[in-house]
């Protein structure tokens, strides 16, 4: 467990990571210029956007689709959102707290990426970025792709979307039935030109297809900003009045995190907020560093990238390891992820493979949930902020997608084997006991 105290995040900010792409962000919705660069100055606890972020997230433009009867689900796109929080008993009694997570994977796209996806291309819609006809173009570990690809499905957009060759194919083939182009990339860290997000930039930069537009979900405001007006409310109002003691998640792109934290933080300043991190990754070590260990670029690729960010990337070195896990850890701060420090976060917890594939069994077997690797490793770092906030308090967590799209890994007992992460049997002694006794 990483365990030094923070200190807030050092050189990041507008002017250093959102460039372009942020820069609508600085407005606050009260004029008094007291919101931060990401988020606006007021929160609204009460109202609720409802689960279009066609009413959520753009507002204003007077194109709200929002259902005339509050919480009925009008088009595809209305239904994203709005997703149950439940309680996870058997772990509420391990721990003495209450633990709830968030069932992002009941999304319509299967993911809590279908917020991050909406919220992408609305804004774009408003910015002008995005016209009748035009082409998304996105690097994704995969459940943005599919996101993005159902949403620009009903708007009448195509999608291009590149990524590691990894990637489950689950997700690979739902992105190309719904008619998106995939390019498979190699498995090569960031300042590798045929890193994934490098192909994309380049890809959209040249203009190969007429009217694209490069979503960028790693620096696109709009990504935290879909956690900020629309999971973090929910989970504000669902957890009831007893509130939310803590929160923690992974960070891939940091929009989740970091628009969580952002709310938290600001209608419950007591509220501790950590990332959970997977083993390889740099995340988990730049939070305990207090935000000091990054390196600044340029990254050795920017000559080939074309988008404000490239220009100063802040590199960290990853932790010992690997994971199977997928869409989360990173080597690189995104903005997304600088609002979370921003918004102080608290700290950061690690959370091993076979703590993350011992999860995912229990949270099927003893709570029927079937839940992918991250979502499961999130669950860990669950009941790990549990165990160090002690009895009594309510910690909440997301489920980022359903195990479906894992079958043939994580659910897969030869993969397993393979990997050497076959779980334990889940007596209820064990659930009880000794399985949780190390986390
Ligand atoms: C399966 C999965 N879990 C977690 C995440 C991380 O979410 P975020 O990008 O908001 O940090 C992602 C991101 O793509 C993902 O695909």
């Amino acid at each position: 467990m990483y365990s030094r105290p923070l200190r807030r995040a050092v050189g990041l900010g507008a002017a250093t990571l959102g460039g372009g792409a942020v820069a609508w962000c600085a407005a606050d919705d009260d004029g008094s210029g007291s919101g931060n660069w990401m988020f606006p100055a007021r929160v609204r606890v009460s109202a609720l956007p409802s689960s279009s972020s066609s009413s959520g997230s753009c507002s204003g433009d007077g194109s709200s689709t929002t259902p005339a009867v509050p919480g009925s689900a009008t088009n595809l796109l209305s239904a994203i959102g709005n997703t149950p929080l439940v309680e996870l008993p058997s772990l509420s009694r391990a721990t003495g707290c209450r633990i709830l997570a968030k069932c992002e994977h009941l999304n319509p796209g299967g993911s809590i990426k279908d917020r991050a996806a909406l919220w992408i291309i609305e804004q774009a819609e408003k910015d002008g970025a995005l016209a009748p006809g035009g082409t998304v173009v996105e690097a994704t570990g995969g459940n943005t792709g599919i996101g993005l690809a159902l949403v620009a499905a009903a708007k009448g957009y195509k999608s291009i979307f590149t990524m590691p060759a990894s990637v489950a194919q689950e997700k690979i083939d739902t992105m190309k039935n719904a008619g998106a182009r995939v390019i498979l990339t190699p498995g090569v860290p960031f300042s590798d030109a045929r890193h994934y997000f490098h192909v994309a930039a380049k890809l959209a930069h040249h203009n190969e297809i007429q009217g694209y537009f490069f979503a960028n979900q790693f620096e696109n405001g709009a990504n935290a900003r879909a956690h900020f007006e629309s999971t973090a409310p929910e989970i504000w109002q669902q957890a009831g009045p007893s509130g939310v003691d803590g929160f923690v998640c992974s960070a891939g792109t940091g929009g989740t995190i970091g628009g969580i934290t952002a709310f938290l933080k600001r209608v419950n300043p007591g509220c501790q907020c950590w990332v959970v991190d997977p083993e390889g990754s740099g995340i988990g070590p730049y939070v305990a560093s207090g935000g000091t260990n990054a390196t600044l670029g340029p990254s050795p690729s920017s000559a080939l990238t074309h988008y404000a960010g490239d220009k100063v990337v802040h590199y960290v070195a990853r932790s010992p390891g690997s994971t199977i896990t997928e869409g989360i850890g990173n080597d690189r701060i995104t903005a997304n992820f600088g609002a979370a420090m921003a918004a102080g976060l608290d700290g950061a917890l690690l959370a091993t493979d076979r703590e993350a594939v011992e999860m995912a069994y229990h949270l099927l077997q003893k709570e029927g949930l079937c839940v992918g690797p991250s979502a499961a490793l999130n669950v860990v770092g669950a009941v790990k902020l549990a165990r160090k906030l002690g009895p009594g308090k309510t910690v909440v967590t997301v489920l980022c997608d359903g195990g479906e799209r894992y079958r043939s890994k994580l659910w897969n007992a030869e993969w397993l084997r393979q990997k050497g992460l076959v779980p334990r049997e889940h007596t209820p002694e064990v659930v009880e006991g000794a399985l949780f006794v190390g986390l």
